[in-house]
C-alpha cells in the first residue's frame, strides 16, 4: 500500500493550477444520461471517483471517451437501469445517478449507498423528492427498486435541509418531467449552478439555480452540449491552507474567487492577506497564524464542511484557541486523532472541536480515513518538523489530482513510496 512521505517545515512558493471540481464533474457525468446527444466535459480532474463514474456510465451502455481533462459521453445507446453493488459501494455519491436513470429509463435498481467515514449518509430527501415526482420506490434488503408507472411529473418539493445531492437528483429528474417542478430550500453550492448551466445548455429550462428556490419547466427532450467544469474550490482552499500553515506566499490559479468567499474571512482572521487578480488568488501569511475564534460549517454560502479539516490542520499551529462547530455531518472529526499524533492539541465534544494552537507539529506516521481528513494530514505534514508518513492514499486520490507533483512544484519535499 503506497504512502506519502513528507519532510516538513519547508517553505513553499509559486503557483498551483486548480483542477476541475470533483463535486461538479460527478453530477455532470450522471446528468449526461438525460441528454439526447453527445456531451463533452472539459477541465475534468483525473480522480478515482471520476473513473468510477465512467465505469457506471459504461455499465449503463454509454460510450465514454477520455483524453486528458476532456470526457466525451455518448448516452444515445444507454439502456441500462441498474448499478451493481460493487460500484455503488465504491463511491457513495453514486446515488446521484438515481434521478438520471429513472428519468431516462423509467425504472432503476440501485443498492443503498454504503455509509462512509462521515457517518451515515441518509438519502431520505432524495427518495421523498422522487416519490413526489411519481417514482414508486421499494426499499428491500438494502436495494432500491424504482418504477415510474405514469412517467415523471413536476412537483413542489420543500427540502428540510438544503441537501446538495438531493437538489442535484431533483434537477436532473425534473428537466424531462411533465410540467413544472419547484424546489424550496434548494442547495446553493456553485456545483448546483454548474449543473443547471450544463442542463440549460442542453435545452433545459431551469431558473433560480444558486438561490433557495429553483424552478424547472420540463421539456420534451434535450440535446448534448460542450461544457467546462468549474474549478475545485475545496482543492483551492486546501492549497491555500498549506501556504498558510507553512508561512509561505503562494498562488492558486484558474479559480473563481467568488467561490472562495466563504473561506476568505477565516484566512484573513488568521492574519493572512489574500490578493485576488482575475482567476488567481495569492495568500500572504503572517509570521505566526492567529487563532480564529469560531468556525461554523454551513450550507453554501456559509463556510464549507469540506474545508473544515484542512483549515483545522492549519490552525493547529496558530497562536491561541480556535473553535470549530461541524453542523453538516455528524462525525467529521476522524482526522483529529491523527492530528494529535503529530502533536496538535485538539479536544472534540460532539460537534465542537477546540483547537489549542501549538508552536509546532512533529512528524509521525498517520492514516487518512476520509478524503478531506487526508488533506488535513498533508497540510499538517507540510508544517511538521521531521518526517510524516501518510497511508490511506486511496482516500486522497479520490479528490486531489496530481497532489504530490503539485506540492513538489511548490517546493515541498514529498514523495509517494
Ligand atoms: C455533497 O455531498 C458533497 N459530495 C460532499 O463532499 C459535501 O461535503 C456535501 O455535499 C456538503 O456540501 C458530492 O458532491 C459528491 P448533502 P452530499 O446531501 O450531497 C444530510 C467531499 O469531501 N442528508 O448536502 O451527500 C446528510 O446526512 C464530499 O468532496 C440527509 O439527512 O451532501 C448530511 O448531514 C464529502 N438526507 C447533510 O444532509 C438526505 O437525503 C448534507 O448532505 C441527504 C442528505
Amino acid at each position: 500500500m503506497s504512502k506519502l512521505l513528507i519532510h516538513g517545515a519547508k517553505k513553499l512558493q509559486g503557483e498551483v493550477n486548480i483542477h476541475g471540481a470533483k463535486n461538479s464533474t460527478l453530477p455532470l457525468m450522471a446528468a449526461s444520461l438525460v441528454c439526447g446527444g453527445k456531451c463533452i466535459l472539459h477541465n475534468c480532474p483525473s480522480l478515482s471517483d471520476v473513473d468510477t463514474s465512467e465505469r457506471i456510465l459504461n455499465h449503463l451502455g454509454c460510450r465514454v471517451k477520455r483524453s486528458d481533462g476532456d470526457i466525451e459521453i455518448d448516452p444515445t445507446s444507454a439502456d441500462g437501469y441498474n448499478i451493481p453493488d460493487d460500484l455503488m459501494r465504491e463511491m457513495r455519491s453514486s446515488i446521484i445517478f438515481l434521478g438520471a436513470i429513472v428519468a431516462r429509463m423509467g425504472k432503476a435498481i440501485l443498492s443503498y449507498p454504503g455509509g462512509c467515514e462521515l457517518g451515515p449518509r441518509p438519502i431520505d430527501l432524495h427518495l421523498m423528492a422522487l416519490r413526489r415526482m411519481g417514482v414508486i420506490i421499494n426499499e428491500d434488503h438494502g436495494s432500491l427498486n424504482c418504477v415510474v408507472p405514469n412517467g415523471l411529473h413536476g412537483a413542489v418539493i420543500s427540502l428540510s435541509f438544503p441537501s446538495v445531492g438531493a437538489t442535484e437528483n431533483i434537477l436532473i429528474a425534473a428537466v424531462l418531467a411533465e410540467g413544472t417542478t419547484v424546489i424550496n430550500n434548494a442547495a446553493r453550492e456553485p456545483e448546483i449552478c454548474d449543473l443547471a448551466d450544463f442542463l440549460n445548455s442542453c435545452g433545459a429550462k431551469i431558473r433560480g439555480a444558486g438561490e433557495s428556490t429553483v424552478t424547472i419547466e420540463g421539456v420534451k427532450r434535450l440535446s448534448g452540449c460542450e461544457h467546462r467544469v468549474i474549478p475545485d474550490r475545496i482543492a483551492a482552499a486546501t492549497y491555500l491552507a498549506a501556504g498558510a500553515a507553512t508561512g509561505s506566499t503562494l498562488t492558486v490559479s484558474d479559480i473563481i474567487p467568488k467561490h472562495l468567499e466563504p473561506i476568505v474571512p477565516v484566512l484573513e482572521e488568521s492574519g493572512c492577506v489574500l490578493k485576488t487578480n482575475g482567476n488567481k488568488m495569492t495568500i500572504i501569511p503572517p509570521k505566526r497564524l492567529h487563532r480564529v475564534k469560531s468556525i461554523r460549517t454551513m450550507p453554501y454560502p456559509g463556510f464549507p464542511t469540506d474545508a473544515q479539516a484542512p483549515i483545522m490542520a492549519m490552525l493547529s499551529v496558530a497562536d491561541g484557541t480556535s473553535v470549530f462547530v461541524e453542523n453538516i455531518f455528524e462525525s467529521r472529526y476522524k482526522h483529529v486523532g491523527e492530528l494529535l499524533r503529530l502533536g496538535a492539541n485538539i479536544k472534540v465534544e460532539g460537534r465542537v472541536a477546540i483547537v489549542d494552537g501549538v508552536e509546532k507539529l512533529s512528524g509521525a506516521s498517520v492514516e487518512a480515513t476520509d478524503l478531506r481528513g487526508g488533506a488535513a494530514l498533508v497540510v499538517a505534514g507540510l508544517t511538521a518538523y521531521g518526517t510524516t508518513e501518510i497511508s490511506g492514499l486511496n482516500h486522497l486520490d479520490r479528490g486531489y489530482e496530481n497532489l504530490e507533483r503539485n506540492l513538489r512544484n511548490l517546493g515541498a519535499d514529498v514523495k509517494r513510496i
